[in-house]
């Protein structure tokens, strides 16, 4: 034991070389497979992304259009399947609906489990970008208790995943274009950001050589922490309180800076960066622009930018170099968009999927890949001898 290095939350333990994304958060930087984020935001699709991340190179419009199509016509899931989902309270939080059902898929697909076998991962690979919006459709419907709706494979994976959400069997649905861009685009930010909380459980999960429906369900369990994914549904949770209780924005931050309240200003501070998070900023600069789109005049967005001025122009987050990170302004616009606070987090996991998938399969084929194990420091009692005889 004296080699071992305590570092909880393995803040300087680096448990993986990786070839994917690279994070400078001293200045703000993030790029994936060498290009920076703001053009692939700008430029790229969500599908386009998703090749990028797990296969290292961008498609060319052939290897792009066979992606999309075998993703398409692998959206159908098992009828039993939507039993499955029978069997959940009617007010189940989504995110666990949807990490119970990611779980359940290895239990229908056993042909694809075996993590050495790269046609089985090509295929597994395939069935969870296709069926994981589906599935994540579906848990939103068995909470809203309407419908499921079979997916149309006329449509991409944003287009189906709106359709999925917010159609219903008894009249055709019409895509609003400025929605499906501003979804597909917000689904590109959340792609990957490296070893974070859920891809390094991803990885550990999968470094037992667990399937990769497994290791991803574990994933989406650890997105469902409100320090992690499910900080973008607390954001909002944290805006309509203010807006209910009429605390002012000032007021809200002395709570926020007085340690013994234990509030923090959710959206904000990230472990990586220690700058504006470049993803924030691109949020922050369609947020206003979606808001109008979509004709939503939230009075929210004007309680987060008091918030936000507030902040960085306050000593405390000043010295801690505390920014806003990507879920600050992003439940806002999900909220014009018609999506309930529970549906964020689930979003970004749909989001993150690729992300996963890559890391995944970049953990198992790499040949210094261990089974993750770490160490502890032990703190317990010393040796000492139970008191009665028989
Ligand atoms: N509000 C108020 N104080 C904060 C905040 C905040 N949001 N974040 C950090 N601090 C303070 C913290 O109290 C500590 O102060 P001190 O040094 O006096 O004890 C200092 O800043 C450093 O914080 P930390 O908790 O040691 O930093 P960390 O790297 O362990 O935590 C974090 C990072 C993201 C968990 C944290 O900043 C946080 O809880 N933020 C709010 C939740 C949030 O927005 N999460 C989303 C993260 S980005 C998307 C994702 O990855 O899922």
């Amino acid at each position: 034991t004296d080699t071992v290095t305590y570092d909880p939350g393995f803040m300087n333990t680096a448990n993986a070389r990786s070839a994917i994304t690279y994070i400078d958060g001293d200045n703000g930087i993030l790029r994936y497979r060498g290009y920076p984020i703001d053009e692939l935001a700008q430029k790229s699709s969500f599908l386009e992304v998703a090749y990028l991340l797990i296969y290292g190179e961008l498609p060319t419009s052939d290897e792009l259009a066979a992606w999309d199509q075998n993703i398409r016509s692998h959206t159908m899931l098992h009828e039993d399947i939507k039993a499955f989902f029978d069997g959940f309270p009617r007010n189940a939080h989504p995110m666990a609906v949807l990490s119970s059902a990611v779980s359940a898929l290895s239990t229908f697909y056993e042909d694809s489990l075996d993590p050495f076998d790269e046609e089985q991962v090509h295929i597994s690979t395939i069935r969870l970008m296709s069926k994981v919006p589906v599935l994540a459709a579906y848990a939103y419907k068995k909470s809203i208790g309407q419908p499921f709706l079979y997916p149309d494979n006329s449509l991409n994976l944003t287009e189906n995943f709106l359709r999925l959400t917010f159609g219903v069997p008894t009249s055709p649905f019409e895509l609003d274009q400025d929605m499906v861009d501003a979804l597909d685009m917000l689904l590109i930010l959340h792609a990957d950001h490296e070893q974070n909380c859920s891809t390094s459980t991803v990885r550990l999960v999968g470094s037992s050589h667990a399937n990769i429906f497994g290791s991803i369900s574990a994933g989406i369990n650890a997105l469902f922490g409100p320090l992690h994914g499910g900080a973008n549904e607390a954001v909002l949770n944290m805006l309509d309180q203010i807006q209910d209780e009429g605390v002012s924005p000032e007021d809200f931050m002395d709570k926020v800076k007085n340690k013994e309240s234990g509030i923090r200003l959710m959206g904000f501070g990230h472990r990586v960066y220690k700058n504006y998070d470049p993803r924030a900023r691109i949020v922050k600069s369609t947020a206003e622009k979606i808001l109008n789109k979509l004709g939503s005049n939230d009075p929210r967005l004007e309680i987060a930018m008091r918030l936000e001025e507030r902040a960085l122009n306050d000593d405390y987050f000043i010295e801690r170099k505390l920014y806003p990170n990507v879920d600050f302004y992003t439940g806002l616009i999900y909220s014009a968009m018609g999506f309930p606070p529970r549906m964020f987090t689930p979003l970004f996991a749909l989001g993150r999927l690729p992300g996963w998938i890559a890391q995944w399969r970049e953990m198992i084929t790499d040949q210094e890949t261990k089974i993750g194990r770490p160490r502890q420091v032990y703190v317990g009692e010393d040796l000492r001898h139970y008191p009665n005889a028989k």
